[in-house]
């Protein structure tokens, strides 16, 4: 990371990222906009089985949304599913097993997700992970990619028709203010090149992310108050 890049992502962690700053910004959020009901709609939330995405689903839950948990570890999923379940009194959550990082599966679970079902009005990519050493999946790609950025342009490319036959679809996608402490390695994408490092990877990923979802046009999310708002300190 350049002094340069550090330096400005210190700085405006400073005067953005912080509980103060998200106190300030908080003074302009509507609480009114969050009463209303979603019943009738449905929502795909990819790693909806813990922190964010759990939070999510079991609060869309309450507000009576129907639930598609994209999750990778059934247990956890089921786990998760019961407790929205007994929590919110929503039956209407149905888990979906994917590991994010198998990009030909990802593909294909879309597709046959679009053939299963009449309507998605939200699609929220929330899943994320960091690798600790390089691995490639079955097609060749190292994991990191494929989870973070391949298979969140993946599943809205390929939802985009179910999603617009909704009167008013979202796409929201989860990604990090880490993304700001580095260029795009356009010509390291797979990380083949030098030592790999996961947290500098991640960092990175957000910004191929961004552009591939600027080619279908969706805002992104950057997590930095999120985690004041769902988590104790
Ligand atoms: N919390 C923060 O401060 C923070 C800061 C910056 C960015 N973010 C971003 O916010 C999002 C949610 O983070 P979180 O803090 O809620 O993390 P978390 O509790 O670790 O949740 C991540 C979720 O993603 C799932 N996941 C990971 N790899 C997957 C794969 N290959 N296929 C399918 N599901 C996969 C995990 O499943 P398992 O339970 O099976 O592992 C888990 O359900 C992530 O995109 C993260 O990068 C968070």
């Amino acid at each position: 990371m350049s002094l340069y890049r550090n330096s400005a992502w210190f700085l405006k962690g400073l005067t953005e990222f912080t509980k103060g700053a998200f106190l300030s910004a908080s003074k302009s959020f509507v609480e009114k906009d969050l009463e209303t009901s979603v019943a009738g709609r449905s929502f795909m939330i990819t790693g909806a089985n813990s922190g964010i995405g759990k939070a999510t689903a079991m609060a869309i839950a309450k507000k009576g949304g129907t639930i598609h948990m994209v999750c990778r570890n059934k247990d956890k999923a089921e786990e998760a599913r019961a407790e929205i379940v007994k929590e919110s009194g929503n039956k209407e959550i149905y888990v979906h097993i994917l590991d994010l990082t198998e990009t030909k599966k990802v593909w294909e679970f879309a597709e046959s997700f679009k053939k299963k079902y009449k309507t998605l009005n939200v699609l929220i990519n929330n899943a994320g992970c960091m690798m600790t050493k390089r691995e490639v999946n079955g097609e060749g790609l190292e994991k990191s990619f494929a989870s973070n950025s391949l298979a969140v342009y993946i599943l809205i490319k390929s939802l985009i028709p179910l999603l617009e036959k909704s009167p008013d679809p979202r796409v929201i996608t989860v990604s990090s203010g880490g993304m700001l402490v580095q260029k795009l390695r356009t010509g390291n994408l797979q990380s083949q090149r030098g030592r790999y490092d996961g947290t500098m990877v991640l960092t990175y990923l957000p910004t191929s992310l961004t552009l591939l979802i600027c080619q279908i046009t969706f805002p992104m999310l950057h997590i930095q108050w999120v985690r004041k708002v769902f988590r104790p300190p």
